[in-house]
């Protein structure tokens, strides 16, 4: 059985009237050792980015301002799932081996924290060779 996607809710430390942190720490709340860091932004509402999945790259995602629509699939399990994120305290974990769509409000900046360093060779960006592999494998 593979990993599955979760979504991970942080703490928002403070209150309304001064507002408020929260904070990604991997020996606390992160499901990894954090090798990597890297923003998205201005991408037009109409677009759909992502489309793969990763060989060993574990992920999380946040929507730190606007909203994101993450729909996963993972390699054993034919059923997406959709995700939407519209609040900077809550992160969506991505396991290897699901395959990945993202849809970003107007005004949308994505934080993703990453388990490795970029290798593009980590990426499989056809969808057929995505379900051959894992079917292989299991
Ligand atoms: P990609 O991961 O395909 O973006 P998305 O999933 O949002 O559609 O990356 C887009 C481009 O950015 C691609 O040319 C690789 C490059 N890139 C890096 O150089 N380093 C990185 O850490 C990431 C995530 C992407």
């Amino acid at each position: 059985m593979e990993k599955k996607s979760y979504l991970i809710p942080f703490q928002s430390i403070g209150e309304s009237s001064i507002g408020y942190i929260s904070v990604a720490e991997s020996a606390q709340n992160i499901p990894f050792e954090i090798k990597r860091v890297y923003w998205t932004y201005f991408t037009p509402e109409n677009i759909v980015r992502g489309r793969h999945a990763h060989r060993q790259t574990e992920q999380i995602l946040i929507a730190v301002a606007g909203r994101i629509t993450v729909t996963v699939e993972a390699a054993d399990d034919p059923i997406p799932q959709v995700f939407v994120l519209d609040h900077p305290n809550m992160g969506l974990y991505i396991p290897p081996s699901v395959w990945h769509t993202m849809q970003y409000s107007h005004s949308a900046v994505q934080l993703v924290l990453a388990s490795k360093e970029y290798d593009a060779t980590d990426y499989l960006r056809n969808y057929e060779e995505f379900k051959q592999i894992w079917s292989l494998k299991n």
